[in-house]
């Protein structure tokens, strides 16, 4: 496994691959889990050269702070990269993607950007995903490239982009992978104490009583919402939003119908923001 920092060694050692067989990339900002392990595993298994980049992406965070408290670790995630699978390593510093001078932003608008993640985050949040993605999709040129499902508005929003932009590299989803008590893997994950980690249970906990509540028939927003609203509420968690939206538009929905539905949180715990979310679908007449 080898580790390029540059854009001409990353174009240099993908070049013999380039006509002969598929490059799969999965991107992150290092502090690999489970999550991030099983996307390499995907990509391993789905593409002949496996790229995994690793760069925090400052453009993307709406505060200093939670930029600053990123988890880096190096020779940890590299270590855990080439088990998973991955050939290459591409771990650029913020010059070589930002050069001095650069101005060129990707935005996508609408609520695919401006819901949930874009309206607390700011819409500033998904302008820095998508000039960094565009970004690597362009450097790395990948026949296919990796995502988790636990960033649902963020895979959408990725989607759009490749349509939006005809890149023709296909975005594969995976579901996200979780913690044998439900919390789903996140690298903010180690920031929560002992006691906070177990109250972080509570929020696939919530998704899952919405999820049972539409497996019962349960349709209405506001009746899924409370269902998963009221198991944070008595574990005394700080919701930022809990919305049933659209999956493909991201647009509020009122009732559920017969397209996907995604049920999406943000809260807080112990100062740690956690996302999650459930795809929910109208339950099948008996
Ligand atoms: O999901 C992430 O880790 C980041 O948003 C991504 C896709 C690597 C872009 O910086």
């Amino acid at each position: 496994m080898r580790i390029v920092r540059t854009v001409a060694d990353l174009r240099a050692a993908l070049q013999p691959v380039r006509g002969t067989g598929t490059v799969g990339l999965v991107p992150t900002m290092g502090a690999l889990h489970e999550g991030h392990l099983e996307l390499a595993r995907r990509a391993r298994a789905g593409t002949d050269l496996v790229v995994m980049s690793i760069f925090v992406n400052p453009t993307q965070f709406n505060d200093p702070s939670d930029l600053a408290a990123y988890p880096r670790d190096e020779a940890r995630d590299v270590e855990l990269a080439g088990s998973a699978g991955v050939d290459l390593v591409f771990a650029p510093d913020v010059a070589e993607i930002y050069p001095p001078g650069f101005t060129a932003t990707v935005t996508l608008h609408g609520p695919i950007v401006e819901a949930l993640e874009g309206a607390h985050r700011g819409v500033g949040h998904f302008q820095g995903v998508t000039t960094v993605v565009a970004k690597l999709f362009g450097m790395v040129s990948p026949d296919r490239a990796y995502f988790g499902q636990k960033d649902a508005q963020q895979v959408r929003v990725v989607q759009a982009m490749v349509a939006d932009l005809n890149i023709p590299t296909e975005i594969v989803v995976v579901p996200t992978v979780r913690e044998p008590d439900g919390l789903a893997m996140s690298s903010r994950n180690r920031r929560l104490s002992p006691f906070d980690r177990a109250r972080a249970a509570h929020v696939s906990e919530a998704l899952r009583a919405a999820e049972l509540a539409a497996a019962g028939g349960i349709s209405d927003a506001g009746s899924l919402v409370h269902a998963a609203r009221k198991i944070l509420h008595d574990n005394a968690i700080d919701v930022e939003y809990l919305e049933l939206v659209d999956a493909d538009t991201f647009r509020p929905v009122p009732v559920l119908v017969t397209g996907p539905a995604v049920l999406a949180v943000a809260v807080v715990i112990g100062g740690v923001r956690l996302i999650d979310n459930v795809v929910l679908r109208l339950a099948p007449h008996p």
